[in-house]
Order: C-alpha cells, then sequence, then structure tokens
C-alpha cells in the first residue's frame, strides 16, 4: 500500500508541479490540503485542479477564525513587529498550516507532509520546525527544495509533459503571499533595493497620490487589548480586519518597504501591505501608552521585540512563546479604550485616545488652572535625583586633566 503524504497547496505552480513529483518520488498518495487564512482566492477551483492534476484527495479549511483569534490578536496584543516594519503576516501563518497539516496527517494516516517552499526562505524554516515540534515522527518533504526543476521555465516545461494544467493566473515576476494581517511582494525588480517599487505590485492599497483628498477618521475600541469596535459598532475581529483593510486600503496606508534579514542569513527586500494591522498596530500602542506605566512600557518593548523575532524564526511552539505570551496577556489587562485615527493619502496617525483606566491625570499635567502638582515639591526631588551625579563629578570628574566631559570636551588648540 502506497504512503500518504498531506501537501499544503495553494493553488500556484509550485505546488501543482509537487503533487505530481510527490507521487512519482515518493511513490505515495497525495492529500492536498488548502487553507484558506484570509487569502481570497477560487478555493473550488483550487480543489478541483489539485483532484485533476492527481491528488487522492483535496480538502479545503476554512482558519480565518483561527488564525485571528490565535495568531493575529495574540501578535497585536504584543505589539509584534519585527526589525520594527514588518507586521509578521506571512510567519504568524506557517504555524497555523504546519497545525493543520498535522491534523490531516493523523486523520489521514499519513506518514508525511509536504510544502511548496524554496530553500532560500524562512518559510522552510517555519514549517520544518513547527512539524518537528508538533510531530517529530513525521517526515517534511520539500519538493521544490529537492527537485531539479530550476526555473520556472523548467516547471513549466515539466508541467507539459505531465499534462498539469498550468494556473491561469497571468505571469507575474513577483512571489506574493497573502493572508487576514497582510501581503507580502517579492523578487523580480524588487530584488534592486534602489528601484522604488512599481505601482502594478499593489494590490490592497491605492497609490497615496490617488487616495482621496478627505481624510477619514476611524475610531477602534479595545477591550484588554482586544479590537473590538470600528466606529462605535461591536464587530467580531475577522469582520473588523476585513472592514478596516478596506478602509485604510482606500486612504493608501500600508504601504512598507523593507530589506530585511532573514533566518538563512540573506538580507531580503520584501514590500508589504498591510493597511488593518498598520491602524490596529498603532492604535493598541498608542492606548497602551495611555493605560501601562512607563516601567510596563519599557519593558513590554523588549518583550515585543522578542515575540516578532520568535515568530520571525519559526519558534512559535515553544516554551518560550508561552512564556511571553503570559506576559503580555497580563500586560493587557487595563488597555481597555478607544482611539481615534487619521487615515489620509498614505499616513495613519492617532489624533486621540480615551480609557476608562487611562493612567492619564489631567490635573497633574496641565498648566492652567487646576493644576495639583506641587512644583515646590519638585526641588526636594531634584535634590536628592541628582545626588550620586554630584557626588560623581566631584570625586572623578571635575578633577580629570582633560576637563568635566571627558573625550567630549572640544580639542584644545
Ligand atoms: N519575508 C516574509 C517572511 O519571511 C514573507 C515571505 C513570503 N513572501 C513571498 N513573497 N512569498 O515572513
Amino acid at each position: 500500500m502506497p504512503g500518504k503524504v498531506v501537501l499544503a497547496y495553494s493553488g500556484g505552480l509550485d505546488t501543482s508541479v509537487a503533487i505530481r513529483w510527490i507521487a512519482e518520488h515518493e511513490q505515495a498518495e497525495v492529500i492536498a490540503l488548502t487553507i484558506n487564512v484570509g487569502n481570497q482566492r477560487d478555493l473550488e477551483a483550487i480543489r478541483e485542479r489539485a483532484l485533476q492534476i492527481g491528488a487522492a484527495k483535496a480538502l479545503v479549511v476554512d482558519a480565518r477564525q483561527l488564525f485571528v483569534d490565535h495568531f493575529i490578536i495574540p501578535a497585536l496584543k504584543a505589539g509584534a513587529v519585527y526589525e520594527g516594519q514588518y507586521p509578521l503576516a506571512t510567519a504568524l501563518s506557517r504555524p497555523l498550516i504546519a497545525k493543520l497539516l498535522v491534523d490531516v496527517a493523523r486523520a489521514e494516516g499519513a506518514t508525511a507532509v509536504a510544502h511548496g517552499c524554496t530553500g532560500k526562505g524562512n518559510d522552510q524554516v517555519r514549517f520544518d520546525v513547527s512539524v518537528g515540534a508538533l510531530a517529530p515522527d513525521l517526515r517534511v518533504v520539500a519538493p521544490v527544495r529537492e527537485w531539479e526543476l530550476k526555473t520556472r521555465e523548467d516547471e513549466i516545461e515539466y508541467a507539459q509533459r505531465h499534462g498539469i494544467p498550468i494556473p491561469v493566473t497571468k505571469a507575474s515576476p513577483y512571489s506574493t503571499d497573502e493572508n487576514l494581517w497582510g501581503r507580502s511582494i517579492e523578487a523580480g525588480i524588487l530584488e534592486d533595493p534602489w528601484q522604488e517599487p512599481p505601482e502594478e505590485i499593489y494590490a490592497w492599497t491605492r497609490s497615496p497620490r490617488e487616495a482621496p483628498d478627505t481624510p477619514r477618521y476611524v475610531e477602534i475600541g479595545f477591550e484588554q487589548g482586544v479590537p473590538v469596535s470600528l466606529d462605535g459598532q461591536r464587530l467580531d475581529g475577522l469582520t473588523l480586519i476585513s472592514e478596516l483593510t478596506e478602509i485604510a486600503g482606500e486612504h493608501g496606508v500600508g504601504r512598507i518597504d523593507h530589506l530585511e534579514n532573514r533566518l538563512v542569513g540573506i538580507k531580503s527586500r520584501e514590500i508589504y501591505e498591510t493597511p488593518a494591522a498598520t491602524v490596529l498596530l498603532a492604535a493598541h500602542a498608542a492606548l497602551e501608552h495611555m493605560t501601562l506605566s512607563k516601567d510596563q512600557l519599557r519593558m513590554k518593548a523588549l518583550v515585543a521585540q522578542a515575540y516578532a523575532d520568535l515568530i520571525y524564526n519559526g519558534l512559535w511552539f515553544t516554551a518560550h512563546h508561552q512564556d511571553l505570551a503570559a506576559y503580555v496577556h497580563s500586560t493587557q489587562r487595563h488597555v481597555t479604550g478607544t482611539v481615534r485615527l487619521r487615515l489620509y493619502k498614505g499616513t495613519c496617525a492617532v489624533v486621540g485616545r480615551t480609557s476608562p483606566e487611562s493612567l492619564y491625570d489631567y490635573s497633574l499635567a496641565t498648566y492652567d488652572k487646576g493644576d495639583r502638582f506641587d512644583q515646590r515639591a519638585a526641588v526636594g526631588f531634584i535634590q536628592i535625583w541628582g545626588l550620586p551625579v554630584r557626588v560623581q563629578a566631584q570625586a572623578q570628574l571635575l578633577a580629570q586633566p582633560e576637563g568635566p566631559l571627558g573625550f567630549l570636551e572640544a580639542p584644545k588648540q
């Protein structure tokens, strides 16, 4: 009896050729699994294509709700943004896809799972490491990493030779990936980091030049770090993200040009379109600035970076992640309130915030009447605060031959 391999099937050329290649090279039945994480495609057509190519079975799973609840929202609460730029859309979907591959492999009695990643990117690492954590006994087959088909032309030739219908997408020099949290575009002219991205690569955002002349204000309501309303209307996460993608995209918000550090050591230029993520991350951060203390904000920024790195680096299924998630969860207890933002020709600016749990105290901050801050007490505070500075200056710095500023002193003529 031939073994079974569950392939993460997107319907594109790589994974279409992979169905046939795996069947041949693994002597296995291929089960094609197409996962909907918010990439708008004709899923039924993709399913049928898999069967037509020779998959023994083809499944479609709608994982959008899981993706929102267990990946996007936690990443938003964490403020996870890789290298200060990339909201991690593609990276977040990988552990979910790996989990579903493993689930189907178990249900079907498969001995291997497969994906269409190349050997140069991050995604292969995320899939392989995640599968290794969830099901160490399952083998991972990565045809694109292994096969002898070097170029797209080789693949098309292989497809023609084996009667594989070539996906009717118009030939594009770009490689794209999309889900609810964002769209990633790479390759083609973008590989020259000096070149401005051509307008044709964008699908979710209008050019800021052509965006409406009137700004659009949006209000995002949060409860304990979770976005729950848009312009006062309570919405589930999936609807809220989808609507925000439309609204912010219309105003050209969320275009990112990132020259990033891949896990495999390569610097790579990637363009992202993340209208909803850009707005929600800005809104969430603004509310945290109102509801978290200075110390909490400092520590949370460190955790956010560690969290972003672990997502990027494929370490979702780790105890380290559980530890950081527990910290993040704890920080969100009071992150409740509403943030107002202005979307205008590619920009997204926070213009207002309000919270029932705000730490902002008008009577302490104001320079107008109603001031409760005791300015005389500042004198004693500064006396003590500056004490170690004065002691050190007296004992060490003033006596230095180069003067009290040390090497910062202007050179003597
Ligand atoms: N560089 C991004 C990441 O590693 C996106 C990768 C997928 N991009 C693509 N165009 N296929 O998460």
